[in-house]
Parts: C-alpha cells; sequence; structure tokens
C-alpha cells in the first residue's frame, strides 16, 4: 500500500510538541508493517539546513493569495528515516527562522493562510502524480489544521485516494478570514456550513473534518469529548453528526527513542528489573545541571519535574500556584522545563528567583534535557485542563517517573490511578485527579509524596507503569484498518 503522510512537522528535524513525535514514529511503525510511506513537510529554513542528500523531483505552479508560487518538490532520504522525505520548498513560505507557525515575536506569521494551503495544493497535487513519478497513493493521511486543506482540495479529483485527517488538538482550528479565503481562490462551493465556512471566515481543520473518509483523534476518551460543547470548539455538532467516521486511536510512543535502558541523552541506564542506582544517577546528573553541587545529599528528597509546551491547556497556573505551599509543608524539588506564554515563563522564573534551592527552571526547549528530566525526576506532573492524547505522561511511565495527571483525553485512557483498590490489583501506575483546581493537584500531590516515602510500594508503582506496553504496534493496526477499508481491491 502507497502512504502520502503531510504533516507540517516531525521529529527529530523540526518539532514544536506531540504532533513532531508522532509523525516520526506512525510513519515508521507503518513503514515497519509494509506500508510504502512518503512523508511530506514543508521546507522550512532550519530542516532544509539539515538535509544533505536532496533531489529535485520536479516545479509545481500553485495559487497563493493573488499570485502564483513556483515551488520545488525535493526528495531526500535521511539516515533518521527508513522512506524517503518529500519537502514543499517555497523560499517566499517557507524560507524562515525559528517556529514553524510562529514570527520570532511569538505572533502567527501572517501569511499562514497562504503558506498552508500552497502546501496542501502541493500535496494533493503529488497525490494525483502530477509531477509523474510513478508513485500514486491510494491513502493520503493528514494531520492538523495545517494539512486540513488536502482533504479537501483532494475531493475534487476524480481518482480520489482514501483519506484520512488526524486531529491532533481541537484549540487550534486554522482560522482564517474571507477576505483569505477569496485571495486564494479557494473553491466557492466549500463556502457553506456543510463546508470549510465557520462564523463568518473559514476552518482548515473543520475542511479536514468535512472532507475526509475518516478522522480520527489521538485517544478514545478525546474523540468522545470532542464531540461535547466542552472541548469541541463550536465544532462538536459537526463531529457528532460524523460520529460514523470519528475514531479514537491512542498515540503510542517511540520505545527505541524513549527507552531508558538504551537512551543516549542519559548518563545512567536502567529498566523495570534494575530501577536503582540508575535512576539516582540521572536525578543526580539533573540537579547538576542546575547547579546543585554534589547533590547526593539531596536525593532522598522527592524530586517533581515538568517539561511542557507553557500554554493554558497545559495546566501550568495550577502548577505555579500549588508551589509556595508544597514548599513550606514538605520537602519537595521541583525541576520545571517549558516555553510558550511570556506570563507563564515570567512565573517560572520568579519562583525559580524565590526558592533557588528548591525550584529549578529552564525556559526553552531542549530535547536532551527534556529526556534527563523524564529519567532523573520521581513524580511528573501533567495536569492539562485537555489533553488530546499526551505522550509525557507516557514517556513518565516508561522512565519509571509516575505521573500526576487530570481524568481527561489520553490522561484518563493512559494512566491508572494509585487507589487501594488499583494497588491491589497491581495495576496502579500514577495518580489521577478529578477537578483542575489548585487544592486538588496538591491534595494529589501529597498523597503521592505519601507513597513515595513507602519505598516498596512507590517501586510497584514504578515498575507497572515500567512494564506498561505502550509502543505502536496495536495503534498502528488501527490506522492500517482504516487505511485498506477505502483501498481498491
Ligand atoms: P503537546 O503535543 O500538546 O505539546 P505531548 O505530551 O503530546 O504534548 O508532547 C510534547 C512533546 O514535546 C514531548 O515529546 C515533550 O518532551 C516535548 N516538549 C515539550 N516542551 C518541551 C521543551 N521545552 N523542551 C523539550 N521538549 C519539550
Ligand atoms: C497534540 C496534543 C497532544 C498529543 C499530540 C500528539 O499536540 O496536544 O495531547 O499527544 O498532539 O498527538
Amino acid at each position: 500500500m502507497k502512504l502520502l503522510f503531510v504533516a507540517s512537522e516531525v521529529y527529530p528535524l523540526v518539532k514544536t510538541g506531540g504532533l513532531g513525535d508522532v509523525a516520526y514514529s506512525l510513519p515508521v511503525a507503518l513503514h515497519g508493517a509494509d506500508v510504502d510511506v512518503r512523508l511530506l513537510l514543508p521546507g522550512y529554513r532550519e530542516l532544509l539546513r539539515k538535509l544533505s542528500s536532496v533531489r529535485i523531483l520536479g516545479w509545481l505552479e500553485l495559487q497563493g493569495a493573488g499570485q502564483m508560487h513556483t515551488v520545488r518538490i525535493l526528495q531526500s532520504h535521511h539516515p533518521d528515516y527508513p522512506f524517503p522525505l518529500w519537502i514543499v520548498d517555497c523560499p517566499a513560505l517557507f524560507d524562515r527562522p525559528g517556529n514553524p507557525y510562529l514570527q520570532p515575536n511569538g505572533y502567527d506569521w501572517a501569511d499562514n493562510a497562504e503558506r498552508f494551503t500552497v502546501f496542501a495544493r502541493a500535496a494533493t497535487e503529488l497525490a494525483r502524480d502530477a509531477l509523474d513519478i510513478g508513485w500514486k497513493p491510494e491513502v493520503v493521511h493528514a494531520h492538523d489544521w495545517q494539512t486540513g486543506l488536502v482533504p479537501a482540495f483532494l475531493d475534487g479529483l476524480q481518482q480520489c485516494p482514501q483519506r484520512i485527517f488526524t486531529i491532533h488538538n481541537m484549540a487550534y482550528g486554522g482560522h482564517f478570514s474571507q477576505v483569505d479565503f477569496v485571495s486564494l481562490k479557494l473553491p466557492s462551493y466549500w463556502w457553506s456550513a456543510e463546508g470549510a465556512e465557520f462564523y463568518g471566515g473559514f476552518s482548515m481543520l473543520k475542511a479536514g473534518i468535512v472532507y475526509s473518509d475518516a478522522v480520527t483523534t489521538v485517544s478514545p476518551t478525546y474523540a468522545r469529548e470532542i464531540c461535547t460543547p466542552a472541548f469541541g470548539y463550536g465544532m462538536d455538532g459537526l463531529l457528532q453528526s460524523r460520529r460514523y467516521k470519528l475514531h479514537g486511536i491512542l498515540n503510542g510512543i517511540d520505545t527505541e527513542v524513549w527507552n531508558p535502558a538504551t537512551d543516549s541523552h542519559l548518563p545512567a541506564h536502567y529498566s523495570a528489573e534494575q530501577i536503582q542506582p540508575g535512576k539516582s544517577r540521572n536525578k543526580a546528573a539533573l540537579l547538576q545541571r542546575f547547579g546543585v553541587e554534589n547533590p547526593e545529599p539531596h536525593l532522598p528528597f522527592p524530586l517533581l519535574g515538568m517539561v511542557s509546551r507553557l500554554v493554558e491547556q497545559k495546566g501550568v497556573d495550577l502548577i505555579i500556584n500549588a508551589i509556595p505551599d508544597l514548599l513550606a509543608t514538605t520537602d519537595a524539588r521541583f525541576v520545571l522545563i517549558g516555553a510558550g506564554h511570556s506570563h507563564f515563563e515570567q512565573r517560572l522564573r520568579e519562583l525559580a528567583t524565590q526558592y533557588p534551592e528548591r525550584v529549578f527552571v529552564f525556559i526553552g526547549y531542549d530535547e536532551q534535557l527534556a529526556h534527563l528530566l523524564e529519567a532523573g525526576a520521581d513524580m511528573f506532573l501533567m495536569p492539562s485542563r485537555f489533553e488530546p492524547c499526551g505522550l509525557n505522561q507516557m514517556y513518565s511511565l516508561r522512565y519509571g517517573t509516575p505521573p500526576i495527571v487530570l481524568h481527561t483525553g489520553g490522561l484518563a485512557d493512559t494512566v491508572v490511578d494509585a487507589s487501594q483498590a488499583n494497588l491491589e490489583r497491581g495495576i496502579a501506575d500514577g495518580f489521577v485527579f478529578h477537578e483542575p483546581i489548585t487544592s486538588v493537584l496538591k491534595g494529589t500531590i501529597l498523597r503521592a509524596l505519601d507513597c513515595f516515602y513507602q519505598p516498596r510500594l512507590w517501586q510497584q508503582i514504578q515498575t507497572t507503569g515500567m512494564n506498561h506496553a505502550f509502543g505502536w504496534d496495536n495503534s498502528a493496526a488501527d490506522y492500517l484498518a482504516l487505511y485498506n477499508k477505502g483501498a481498491t481491491p
């Protein structure tokens, strides 16, 4: 089966969050299941710089906003990927520094509508083999609003491949104006409540939902949640009416990249069979990274970690508000890593200044540090208000770092609370709470600390999580089943 996988970011070339991880690990798993994959990406500056062997597949003339763009399609065989990468090289739209979606000042690029429309048009041309390469996909799988127009453009094709659209986060709708719609010369039949129109503008996410053959999202619980007003961002009605084609498929994790027994980012390795002394060595290394000299004596203290985009979704404010009290009443220490909204960055920096011995903060994006934190922390804080799937809690489980999570989305589907009953059944691997408020988070952290001070119990919770299989096997099979539904016999 030939699959064109279309995404706006991919680990390790360009990544802002879990989408990048999934755009790497899912096609790798599918490739392992004999799927013939091409991964199509925009030619961002950082990405092109990291590619060495590149060849030109051809040129396309594509409609932009009131102008045509000449786009080069490149192919690269990169050692990190077992299949060819296809790149949409259009310097006017993608040759820019830094984050793929945001300007250096943190605001969206003003021409994002044009950037991702041209990208989607390129995907469509490649899907119909407009370059005459002799490779035509049976399935096109697009991800999030940046690729939402792909299923919509494909709608016009005579021989339409099976279109799968995956929602990684409803909070990002790809909303643009009618002026954009007109200047991008998008088909007028899309402009309707049953099409891409959305409250007087248009939404690329909505286009993806409407025009695909199957919509998936990244956990079963989130698939149910987004059909309700609280999580649907105004599209819950639409999703309810499309329930027949909506599927919740839990993300897997890449168990090679995230393996505490082999992780090249770690100074010491460990496994479920032998957690110590490896895990403690990582804890010491993590503390050292933050300037704690001779950290051995500190090791008995519980170290609570967070790695997160600093946005409302992640409940960062709950953590920030809980910390002063926890510092006063317990001996916990905190390591917090993230980047995002400046007010969260500012408040985290203030906490680190106020409690230099017990709160350690890194503002920025650092893949290696994220691995070290997963290994070195004792517990992982992830009180997200909503979480389509969440990967960090799964990395934490695998690294013997029990997560503390709100019961929502993929967090509810992956973490089993250390209640008495679950402990007795031997299935508890973390701590789950039900109301996104500071006092409840604090109470749950206290409950986790209580378990932490009982070494045998703690080890049981750690090993239960570490032994949990979160690889891609089951989920990749679910995607394959969906792909096959539309495959021509
Ligand atoms: P989301 O995609 O909503 O951000 P996920 O839990 O699915 O949440 O995935 C987040 C991914 O991004 C993880 O791989 C995590 O380690 C990584 N990540 C987030 N923030 C940072 C950071 N500041 N530094 C390094 N990695 C980060
Ligand atoms: C989004 C979601 C996150 C999910 C990731 C990968 O960024 O916020 O929950 O794990 O996509 O699907």
